[in-house]
This record gives C-alpha cells, structure tokens and sequence, in this order.
C-alpha cells in the first residue's frame, strides 16, 4: 500500500491518500477545497488515479474537496450512508468494506462528533477522523454531537482494536502526525485510563469553546459534497480559494 499524509494548515487538517501498487487506484480520505491541486498532484507523481474520495463525516471547519475532485478527476464520492447526501456515488457503512483495487477500507460507526461519524480502518492504521484525536477527541456541541455517543465510539469501539493499531486522526494543531491506539488508551487526557462516562460528559459540557468561525458556510457546503456557498465573507475566503504552490525553491 502507497500511504500518504497530506496536511492543510488553513484547518489543520490530515488528509490521507492510500494507492494500492498492483492496480494503480488510490483513494483520498477527507480531502480538502483549497488543496485539491496538491492532492491530485501527489497522485500523479505517485503514478495512481484517483478513483474515490471518502469523508469520516461533515465538517464544519473546511470544504470537502469531494465534488471538485469528481470534476477533475472523474473519481466517485464515497461517503457515509447516514448522511444521507444526494450527492453520494457510494454510501459506506460499518460491515461493508469498501475496495480500492487491492485494498481494504473498513467503515467503523463512530458517532459523537457528529451524528454520522465512521473511522476507517486499514489492516493495523485506523483513521480516527474527529471521533479520536492524539491526546484529545472533536468536540460534541454542534451536529447533533453528542458526548455519551462519544464515550462509547471511542472507548468500545476504536479502543477495542489492537493496541499496536495505528491512530491516524483527521486534525492535529500541534503537529503531532501519529499515535496508537494502546497509547490512547492509555494517554487520552479526555478518555483514556479509567475516565468514567459522567466525567468524560462533564468535562466535554464544561469546555466552553468558541462558536466555529466556517460552520454556517462549512456544513451547507458539505451538505452538498463540496460547493463553496456564494456568501462565503472575504475575510473567510482563504476556505474557498485554491491554495497556491508555498515551494519558493
Ligand atoms: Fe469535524
């Protein structure tokens, strides 16, 4: 397997290009707008086509780079069938694995964050999307998010793979790139150890974050795998626009 991680720093987010070597068919999994070039870029060089992009869920701190992708590329958006999106080629859902030439992507139902959220797992990695987080989790105040979900997503089911798993999450802010599961477990300030249920609810409820700058844009957006709303202010626009090559030599 041909495994990259790409990083998008306006969100700071990981997206994940996985290509199986015998067919030449790569997937992305949460690719984002503005790095859509990039991302189609380090498929070529890697001599792959671009055959799905897959989101964990629907973000509200980017735009997927779903639909674009599809235009450019001709590959098919897979996304979690919960979501119910008109604009899914192929829904997913836990035990129903979804093949990438050679490759094997399991779906793994994983809600909390949002009310849709499923991690991938491949083999020993497992992309935790915002359902696990190195040293944290998403939080659970806004897309029918839900802390209890939480709790329970993380701690049976992702806690129940191999301790060696490989955690692989969609955000890092402070660029931490990988983890595993058995040093989450062990770790997670939020719900590793023997944090209780009632803790783990009252901590998330007494967090007191800020109101996400891109939701009311992010999410319709998403709503439609990828389409920048036409009232997107241009102090937010850097969400939207294509992200010009940073290489100066
Ligand atoms: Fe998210």
């Amino acid at each position: 397997m041909l495994f990259r991680q790409l990083f998008e720093p306006i969100s700071s987010t990981y997206t994940y290009l996985l290509g199986c070597e015998e067919t030449g068919q790569a997937i992305l999994i949460d690719p984002v707008l503005p790095t859509w070039p990039r991302d189609l870029a380090a498929i070529a060089e890697l001599g792959l086509k671009l055959v799905y992009t897959l989101d964990t869920h629907i973000h509200a701190d980017h735009i997927t780079a779903a639909l674009t992708l599809k235009r450019e590329s001709g590959s098919r958006i897979a996304h979690p069938a919960i979501d119910a999106l008109p604009c899914i080629d192929v829904p997913v859902q836990e035990g129903t694995p979804l093949a990438v030439g050679g490759l094997r992507i399991d779906p793994l139902f994983t809600p909390g964050h949002t009310d849709g959220h499923h991690a991938y797992r491949l083999g020993d990695r497992v992309l935790t999307g915002d359902a696990l987080l190195i040293d944290g989790c998403g939080r659970t105040d806004f897309q029918n998010g839900d802390a209890p979900a939480l709790y329970h997503s993380v701690r049976e089911t992702l806690f129940s793979l191999p301790d060696g798993t490989l955690v692989y999450p969609a955000h890092d802010y402070e660029g931490r790139q990988v983890s595993s599961i058995g040093q989450e477990k062990a770790r997670n300030p939020r719900l590793g150890g023997d944090r209780s249920l009632a803790d783990f609810v009252a901590l998330m409820s007494a967090l007191d974050l800020a109101y996400p700058t891109f939701i009311d844009y992010a999410v319709p957006g998403n709503r439609e795998c990828g389409v920048c709303p036409t009232d997107v202010p241009e102090d937010l626009q850097q969400y939207c626009r294509q992200m010009r090559d940073s290489r100066q030599g």
